[in-house]
């Protein structure tokens, strides 16, 4: 169960069972996150807490989930709600939903917007940074990152002299208020990463449930009648579609990993979604079965890097889909042509969905 596969040409390993893929993920002590010795600070993401290893992890962790709290999420479901019926009815006059673009993209970037405070009139200077930090231009990735941080920058001089009830005042208040917090550019950088971290995972989320669902017309029909099994439909389509397929880590020192003889420095790629399909942990992993019950899948990591955002992708889920079956009688989409892959190894999602 703890095969890891070496590839000479990256000088890398890869692994692809649930077991390994979850004990390599919670092991920090053997795998780092760190992916640069020094995090150059043109990349602010790379000193985010996603690329922190304790014990810096950990001063990062416990003063972020001061901010990002269930109270803070929860009390957005109505607002979320709100956001998914007017980005709805907004398609409804085109004669057709493009869930891609209508909703699944749109949401997330609104949500965070607002969550963080950023004033209606720049989302769309937002929506254009969201879109290139996940694009392939590196160039752009990085002089991407350089606005953000002078945006950021201000946003947070202005809280300072008045703050306001929103993510980026609590992120400030929490992570700046003494000498043991956060310096101002790591708090640039968890904003950027909430971006980053949360946007495109969270629109491949809902497209692949919706994909999932329309191949599946008995199954939206009890949905329908049935609102309960709303949940278990997004875990399964967490398991099912992992929106994030690969995880990497660094190997810390010289080591013998269940027979493997790993250097420092190798890349160990985790296969999350490989994982989630494993048939010792989930029977009949090819079948789409919301009733799964327990559905350990690592869609969202695990141990100490577990999603942050886990609970708001979630909410975002569940009221997408509720939105949605409230509203389409049955899904069907406008043409019978093959759906196209997002072109990316480490991420699944769909382009585009059609639906009449
Ligand atoms: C970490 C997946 C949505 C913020 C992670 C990790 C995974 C993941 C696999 C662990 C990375 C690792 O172990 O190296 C997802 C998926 C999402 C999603 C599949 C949507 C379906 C979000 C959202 C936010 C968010 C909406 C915030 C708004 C974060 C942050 C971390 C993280 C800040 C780093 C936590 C840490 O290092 O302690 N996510 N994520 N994610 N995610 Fe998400």
């Amino acid at each position: 169960a703890g095969a890891a596969l070496y590839d000479p040409d990256s000088d890398s390993w890869s692994v692809y069972t649930h077991d390994s893929v979850k004990r390599i993920l919670a092991d920090y002590e053997h795998f780092s996150s760190q992916m640069q010795e020094h995090p150059s600070e043109e990349e602010p993401i790379e000193g985010s807490i996603l690329r922190r290893d304790p014990p810096k992890h950990k001063q990062m962790r416990s003063l972020v989930a001061k901010a990002f709290t269930a109270k803070v999420i929860e009390a957005m479901e109505p607002r979320i709600r709100i956001i998914a019926e007017e980005l709805l009815d907004r398609a409804a006059g085109a004669g057709y939903l493009e869930v891609v673009g209508d909703l699944a993209s749109p949401l997330p970037v609104i949500v965070i917007a607002e969550l963080l405070g950023i004033p209606s009139e720049d989302r769309a200077l937002f929506k254009g940074w969201s879109d290139d930090l996940v694009g392939k231009d590196y160039t752009r990735y990085l002089q991407c990152q350089k606005e953000m941080t002078d945006y950021f920058r201000i946003r947070i001089e202005e809280r300072r002299v008045r703050p306001q009830d929103d993510l980026i005042t609590a992120l400030m208040q929490s992570c700046m208020a003494d000498d043991n917090g956060l310096s101002e550019l790591e708090v640039i950088g968890m904003c950027i990463l909430l971006l980053v971290a949360g946007n495109e995972t969270t629109t491949n989320l809902i497209a692949s449930m919706i994909m999932c669902l329309e191949s599946s017309p008995e199954l939206y029909k009890e949905l329908r009648l049935d609102h309960s099994l709303i949940p278990g439909t997004v875990e399964e389509t967490l398991r099912f579609c992992s929106p994030v397929q690969i995880m990497e880590r660094r190997v810390k020192a010289d080591m013998n990993w269940n027979g493997h003889s790993m250097k420092e420095g190798q890349r160990v790629y985790t296969y999350i979604g490989a994982s989630g399909h494993d048939e010792h942990v989930f029977v009949d992993p090819g079948k789409f079965d919301v009733r799964r019950s327990p559905n350990p899948h690592l869609a969202f990591g695990q141990g100490i890097h577990f999603c942050l955002g886990a609970m708001l992708a979630r909410l975002e889920a569940k009221v997408a889909l509720s939105a949605i079956v409230d509203r389409i009688d049955s899904l069907q989409r406008t043409g019978d042509e093959p759906l196209e892959r997002l072109e990316s190894d480490m991420m699944f999602g769909i382009k585009q969905l059609r639906l009449k």
